[in-house]
């Protein structure tokens, strides 16, 4: 099967082609980010962002057909993140998609943008189910079981801010630039880590749920202390706060494992990262270490595969049509679709 795939949830614009299931093939990858039009707002603004998709998917689109060397006719179906996600960003990739699949004639999957996230470890690593996902962008952050196509049981969530999120709050808060993830990243390698004490809030409780609002809380009180902070303290401040986020995660990965080997006795626990922030360095080594002390495979699929992209929709896509029967011109776009 050679599937296109659209992605236009968030502030990238991308269209993929890939084949597979057997012998899987990225043939085209085209992302286009909006990180210009949103920079001078300190984050996404929805609105802009769907304006955006519109001006530059159909060009996308060609793009990644070129790229692969494909006409319609190689095409097999057409599957589109439907949600969750910016809802107008959604409408455009969606009904795109819903076009492209009428006029040439092929099969319409929408696909949940989680699963999308879910399943990219199984186009690029020979990967059997069941296996633990911590998907960690600037909208989720959760620990998933992962146990089939379609089948996903999740473990434990954020209660409130995202990762990513809490990454751009923290940013945005000490004046480094949007998107805050590699901003903080690039400060706090010339950070001392041990000189803010911050929390790692809700580790003192059972269960793999997260918060993030609590240590970005801490960290404002500390800077509004020492203002006009210098580009050490600001430095020192992004240091801790890598640093903290790296041990929690560390700390629920270390419990999510435990779980998935009772779940699931005698099976080699695996645990995939995914989502923008498993980009970060410091908190891919926490979990590499965390994974390998529990005697666990830990899987990180090449970095432009963890940030959005739509190869992840084409592939989720051909997972979705082996099992069967796909989507109709009637399915509608859902900014909520837990997964
Ligand atoms: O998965 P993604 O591209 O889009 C969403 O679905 O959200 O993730 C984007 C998020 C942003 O919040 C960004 O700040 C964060 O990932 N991010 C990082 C790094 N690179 C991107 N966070 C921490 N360290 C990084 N190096
Ligand atoms: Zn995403």
């Amino acid at each position: 099967m050679t599937v296109l795939g659209i992605e236009t949830s968030c502030d990238e614009t991308a269209a993929a082609i890939v084949r597979g299931p057997a012998n899987a093939e990225i043939l085209s990858n085209v992302v286009r980010s909006q990180i210009d039009e949103h920079t001078e707002f300190g984050g996404v603004v929805p609105e802009i962002a769907a304006r955006a998709h519109i001006e530059v998917l159909d060009r996308i689109v060609d793009e990644a057909m070129k790229d692969a060397g494909c006409g319609w006719d190689d095409i097999d179906a057409v599957a589109a993140t439907a949600g969750p996600g910016l809802i107008g960003g959604v409408i455009v990739g969606l009904m795109t998609a819903k076009a492209i699949a009428m006029a040439a004639g092929k099969p319409l999957v929408a696909v949940n943008h989680l699963e999308g996230h879910a399943l990219t470890a199984r186009l690029t690593d020979d990967l059997e189910f069941p296996f633990l996902l911590l998907l960690v962008s600037g909208g989720h952050s959760q620990f998933l079981l992962v146990k089939g196509v379609g089948d996903y049981e999740r473990l434990g969530t954020t209660i409130d801010d995202a990762i990513g999120e809490a990454f751009d709050k923290t940013a945005k808060l000490l004046g480094l630039p949007y998107p805050g993830g590699p901003a903080v990243e690039r400060m706090a390698a010339q950070g001392d880590v041990s000189r803010f004490k911050l929390p790692r809030p809700l580790l003192d409780r059972p269960g793999l749920d997260m918060s993030f609002a609590g240590l970005k809380t801490a960290l404002r009180t500390q800077a509004k202390k020492l203002e006009p902070i210098d580009d050490q303290t600001v430095a020192d401040l992004c240091a801790g706060f890598q640093r903290a986020v790296a041990d929690v995660l560390a700390s629920r990965t270390k419990s999510a494992l435990a779980l998935f080997e009772d779940r699931f006795p005698g099976r080699p626990p695996v645990v995939v990262v995914a989502g923008g922030v498993a980009a970060n360095k410091e908190i891919r080594s926490a979990l590499t270490s965390t994974a390998s002390e529990a005697n666990a495979r830990f899987v990180a699929p090449p970095l432009q595969l963890c940030t959005d992209n739509a190869a992840m929709i084409a592939w989720a896509g051909i997972e979705k049509m082996r099992l069967g029967p796909v989507d109709d011109m009637a399915t509608s776009p859902r900014p909520r679709w837990p997964l």
